[in-house]
């Protein structure tokens, strides 16, 4: 099978919205990965104009830790972007396997900080920040992937006037679960905070079973000790992660690289480069846990936000929401008192 003149070789992975391919540029005779994002996005007519412009953001990203993008177009009425193939697996991946080590997580969380103050210097926040979107090259070095992505998916979801907002319930901040519209960079830095907690621990600060549930733990209980799980943990550490995933952004790090410089002195300069230590054979298919997690490594696009009800309104969805656990690629607007509706493209698909 050919995507325009790339030609594809075999499925890589699925996410809640896009589906990923390893396949070969003929003319620069590499490797790349292409994303195929739902055709339905081109039944947004002002979706073309959204995706040139997106895709052009994020090819100017340009960052030794941001997944490069090569090229974009439409294939058979599908909307594509083609980045760099990352041979060395996700860090979804790599936690599956269980904690890192305190350098390890480091490492990560530097290179990504990087890359985030880089991007957010430039007016671009991620907003979905998660395991899945941090990959690795076959050095072992972390890369982050799919920006722009969460803003395209949710400007054409959009379908309403009370606004759309897409993310994945395990990462998603406080202001972003109460649908506040004016993020900051500081909503990437609480996603980067759980996952330096994924990371030490093996496991997720918070875990309900459903994702509005889930949602709501965000906004409402309090930051879990990373000590109190495994009283081996560094106690700066511990200070980091309360930091970096704190209610009210005001008292978070004021940014990506503070962050960054944080979790560098827990560790000194030695931890570049460590998760290449481990062995690369088979990274990206390791056996998979039936999780929780990846029962909700789906995008959840949820929430509402009339302004002045915003937090209790989007609670109040969200908890009426419940009966969207078991579906994926949810789509749901608020229309008021009737709560979120379930958009029958997006969430038609039960979980495999
Ligand atoms: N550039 C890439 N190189 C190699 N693998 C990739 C790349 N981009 C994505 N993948 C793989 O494809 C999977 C699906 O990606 P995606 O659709 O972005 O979903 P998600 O980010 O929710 O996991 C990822 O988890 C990852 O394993
Ligand atoms: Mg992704």
């Amino acid at each position: 099978m050919n995507i325009a003149r790339y030609e594809v070789f075999e499925q890589l992975g699925r996410g809640g919205m896009a589906t990923v391919y390893r396949a070969r540029d003929p003319r620069f005779k590499r490797q790349v990965a292409i994303k195929l994002l739902p055709r339905e996005f081109l039944h947004d007519p002002n979706f073309k104009a959204r995706f040139v412009r997106e895709a052009q953001t994020v090819a100017r990203l340009e960052h030794p830790a941001i997944v490069p993008v090569h090229d974009f177009g439409e294939h058979e009425g599908q909307p594509y972007l083609v980045m760099r193939h990352m041979g060395g697996g996700s860090l979804a991946d790599w936690i599956e396997r269980g904690p890192l080590r305190v350098e390890e997580a480091a490492a990560v969380v530097m290179r990504v900080a990087a890359a985030l103050d880089y991007a957010h210097g430039r007016g671009v926040i991620h907003r979905d920040l998660k395991p899945g979107n941090i990959l690795f090259d076959e050095a072992g070095h972390a890369y982050l992937a799919d920006f722009g992505i969460a803003q395209l998916a949710e400007a054409t979801l959009a379908l309403t006037k009370s606004g759309v907002y897409i993310g994945t319930p395990a990462y998603m901040s406080p202001e972003q679960v109460r649908g506040d519209l004016e993020l900051d960079g500081r909503s990437d830095v609480y996603a980067l905070g759980i996952i330096l907690f994924e990371m030490l621990t093996g496991r997720q600060p918070y875990t309900a079973d459903t994702p509005a549930k889930l949602m709501m733990k965000h906004v409402l209980d309090p930051v879990p000790s990373l000590r109190d799980l495994d009283p081996a943990q560094l106690p700066a550490a511990d200070q980091i992660v309360a930091q970096a995933m704190a209610k009210d952004r005001e008292e978070r790090f004021a940014g990506a690289a503070e962050l960054g410089e944080a979790v560098g002195s827990l560790v000194g300069d030695t931890s570049s480069q460590l998760i290449a230590e481990r062995p690369i054979t088979g990274v990206g298919k390791p056996p998979r846990r039936a999780s929780l997690r990846h029962r909700w490594s789906w995008i959840l696009a949820g929430l509402l936000l009339l302004g002045t009800v915003g937090g209790a309104l989007a609670m109040g969805a969200a908890a009426r929401g419940e009966t969207n656990a078991g579906y994926r690629a949810c789509a749901c607007n608020s229309h008021g008192d009737r709560g979120p509706l379930i958009d029958p493209d997006g969430c038609a698909q039960p979980y495999s």
